[in-house]
């Protein structure tokens, strides 16, 4: 098999309070040079990192709602346009992502926007801006999504849910700051970490992986499965996500992630938490892995919904089929290119149906 062209990001800064040391990561700025920060909008009543960044009148602050639901194309579109208004075409030299995967892929799709023509939506696929993006970094703040790590931002459609994959995507520098991930409140951070345990399962148990993103996989598997079941570390956890992002740019997803999407499409349910309401239904595929998180489920006193698509009509979950069915390259990582004689459309009503 011909592997992908392994990508990471070139510059990390790991540890403790690093993001005091943001500015070694930025260009220098001359005259009218202005950046934007993209900051989970937690943060604007909570002055852990605000204090931490050296903003100047120049530069444009997006505080972006990410509890209330994930990216849409439009708010892009939106952010797009009112900062090539506000600065008159002129493009900033940095964009800096600061939260969770919400609102670490909202700055890398401004990044990668102000630099190719059009609206976000023609950008959603593998390998579709033909340009480099905006100077980017990354400081996740709540652990799991692995977006600091990815080629992915990802957004939601008017009837798709579809990242911007591209190495454009990826962020050039990151901050693995575990002092930033200490006050996630308990839920969310159960539910972001299994992002990353399911990542991790999705590249271990998939065709497309390597010796080399099974060695990372296998290292971030077994960190996530440590936070949840025995000392929960924050430095480890935020190196199990990184390393959970790390493994899934040279390998994929798999089923897990094709049908959370259409629950978030349906549902406008978070991310991780619709991998955890899928994830809870797959142990024909994922077995001994799915034993485990609904043990940890159980550890961690969290209970998922049940009969959650009962809101739904049938057009509704024929959206939800439809959108699992784009999902060819997780599928195909999954199950082997054959996967549409496996995972049927009647297989994924009955899959969601039983969740
Ligand atoms: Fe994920």
């Amino acid at each position: 098999m011909k592997f992908r062209i392994f990508k990471q990001v070139p510059k990390l800064i790991f540890g403790e309070n690093s993001i005091e040391r943001l500015d070694e990561l930025l260009p220098e700025k001359k005259e009218n040079d202005y950046y934007i920060y993209v900051i989970d909008d937690y943060f604007q009543t909570e002055s852990l990192i605000i204090n931490f960044l050296n903003i100047d009148k120049n530069d444009h602050l997006i505080y972006f709602p990410a509890t209330k639901k994930e990216p849409t194309t439009d708010q892009i579109d939106d952010y797009k346009k009112m900062i090539l208004k506000k600065y008159s075409n002129k493009l900033p030299i940095s964009v800096i992502g600061i939260g969770g995967g919400s609102s670490m892929d909202v700055a890398k799709a401004i990044s990668v926007m102000l630099c190719n023509d059009g609206s976000s939506r023609e950008y959603q696929g593998w390998d579709l801006p033909k340009n480099e993006g905006i100077y980017k970094v990354g400081i996740p703040t709540i652990a799991g999504s692995g977006s600091e790590a990815s080629r992915t931002a990802v957004l939601m459609g008017k009837d798709r849910k579809f990242g911007i994959n591209s190495d454009y995507s990826m962020f050039n520098a990151i901050i693995l700051d575990s002092n930033l991930i200490k006050s996630v409140p308990k839920d969310q951070r159960f539910y972001s970490g299994m992002d990353c345990y399911i990542h991790c399962v999705e590249s271990l148990e998939g065709t497309m992986i390597n010796e080399l993103s099974k060695g990372i996989a296998d290292k971030a598997l077994s960190l996530c499965t440590d936070v949840f079941t025995k000392n929960s570390k924050n430095d480890m956890l935020i190196t199990a996500s990184y390393l959970g992002g790390v493994s899934i740019v040279n390998s994929e997803v798999g089923i897990c992630h094709a049908l959370s999407y259409g629950l978030s499409l349906e549902l406008d349910y978070r991310h991780g938490y619709a991998n955890c309401i899928v994830f809870n239904v797959l142990h024909e595929y994922y077995g001994e892995h799915v034993n485990l998180f609904k043990k940890m489920l159980l550890d961690h006193d969290i209970t998922l919904p049940t009969n959650v698509c009962s809101s739904l009509d049938d057009v509704a979950i024929e959206r939800m089929v439809d959108m699992t069915l784009l999902m060819d390259r997780p599928l195909t990582n999954a199950l082997g290119d054959n996967w549409r004689e496996i995972l049927t459309r009647d297989k994924i009503r009955d899959l969601y149906l039983a969740m």
